[in-house]
């Protein structure tokens, strides 16, 4: 083979493993030190370094062999510099010809290194950096064909440091826009706990009910294996269940006592209330106002505001029905004592597959077992139910029957 078509086949060969390099994405200086490499070894240079302008034109050296790092502190670059290089483009530049104010101004110092070439990498009309090169080991001059090979390697690392930026950047705004959106959902859970506060205060007798629902609501469905996102959401809407409450009478939602058909209708329009406020409301969940305005339908039609029956009833507004049932029976009343949890055992066990679903009521005898036996560290349920409320010998059992029977009917 004729030597100049070797040396073209090996250049050519070059080129294709500095794509490669340049392409991988991985170990970004590495990149950088292999493609450097790979340029001194295909024309066997002495020495050499790849370096990037950063902002402030400061010079950050990525590369470098056979020369001192140093050398970077006293290369300072000047506005009309850049000006120059990018008018350069990507031609080599001889030091000993000082082409350049730049050059004027460092021959002296490059030379002293043993540094011959200064190629700019300039990538879309930007200064990334330089490759500065040695001379051959050979003691050859550069070829008008070493000048095209350098220039087309310089390209190919100028491109890759481009690139790798540009990704390190959107990573960066990524990043941002996460903690961000993080941020959001954080003020959005506190304005909707504000919110709920604000609602239970209107209802004197039912202090901390919104935020119990919310938390019996997003146990019972994290024991249903709902994802996390879909668990806070239930939560939310535990917290705004009663949202509707707010454009219900004040003395109706606080009468001391059982109230009458003509109060009970206007008590009842809060769930579809509810949904008017929720609905325009861009919620990071989905659902939220049709699980505010469910939480009073019932498996078997007889619940309200559109006496829906089983599976068009969303799973949700089963979930924060039974939650909102169960801190109804477990907490006072103004007219009655909270009732005992074998009562609301009992309540449950009736009612399932009338009023609740029994895959929720299944979920939720689990979540307090779980807690009464230890199998969970986290005891929420027993502290929102207070002391010694689950403390009976036969709790455990009652649960645990509730399950069995419910779990063979299904
Ligand atoms: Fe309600």
């Amino acid at each position: 083979m004729v030597p100049s078509t070797q040396k073209l086949i090996h250049t050519f060969g070059a080129l294709a493993d500095l794509g490669q390099e340049v392409a991988n994405t991985g170990d970004f200086s590495e990149m950088v030190r292999t493609s450097m490499h790979l340029l001194l070894g295909t024309l066997a240079l002495r020495r050499g370094a790849v370096a990037e302008s950063g902002s402030g034109r400061v010079l950050t050296c990525l590369a470098l062999w056979g020369l001192d790092e140093g050398l970077f502190v006293q290369l300072e670059i000047h506005e009309e510099d850049e000006t120059e290089f990018l008018e350069s483009e990507l031609s080599a530049l001889l030091v000993a010809q000082g082409q350049s104010a730049f050059l004027k101004r460092h021959q002296a110092l490059l030379g002293r290194e043993g540094i011959e070439l200064i190629v700019p990498m300039v990538v879309q009309n930007k200064l990334t950096g330089f490759v500065l090169l040695g001379g051959k080991a050979s003691g050859e001059e550069f070829s008008a064909e070493d000048f095209e090979t350098i220039r087309a390697m310089v390209r190919h690392i100028g491109v890759g440091i481009h690139t790798h930026r540009l990704i390190e950047q959107v990573a960066q705004r990524a990043e941002e826009n996460r903690r961000l959106y993080e941020e959001l959902r954080a003020i959005y859970r506190d304005t909707v706990r504000a919110f709920a506060a604000a609602i239970d205060i209107k209802d004197k007798y039912t202090q901390g009910h919104s935020e119990r629902v919310g938390r019996y609501s997003e146990i019972i469905a994290r024991e249903m294996g709902w994802s996390e996102d879909e668990v806070e959401g239930i939560q939310i809407a535990g917290y705004l269940h009663d949202v509707g409450k707010l454009v219900v009478d004040r003395n109706i939602i606080n009468a001391p006592y059982h109230i009458d058909a003509k109060l009970s209708s206007e008590l009842n329009r809060h769930p579809a209330a509810g949904y008017e406020i929720l609905a325009p409301i861009n919620h990071p969940y989905a659902d939220i106002p049709l699980m505010a305005k469910y939480h009073h339908e019932r498996l078997d039609g007889r619940g309200y505001p559109d006496g829906l029956t089983d599976e068009q009833i969303p799973l949700g507004a089963k979930i924060v029905s039974l939650a909102d049932s169960f801190d109804a029976m477990t907490t006072d009343r103004p007219y009655r004592r909270r009732r005992s949890i074998e009562d609301v055992v009992r309540d449950l066990r009736q009612n399932s597959g009338k009023q609740f679903d029994s895959k929720v009521v299944v979920a939720f005898a689990r979540a307090i077992l779980k807690e009464l036996t230890g199998e969970t560290k986290e005891r929420r349920i027993i502290k929102m139910l207070g002391k010694g409320y689950l403390d009976g010998e036969q709790v455990p059992t009652l649960l645990s029957d509730l399950i069995v029977e419910l779990d063979c009917n299904r």
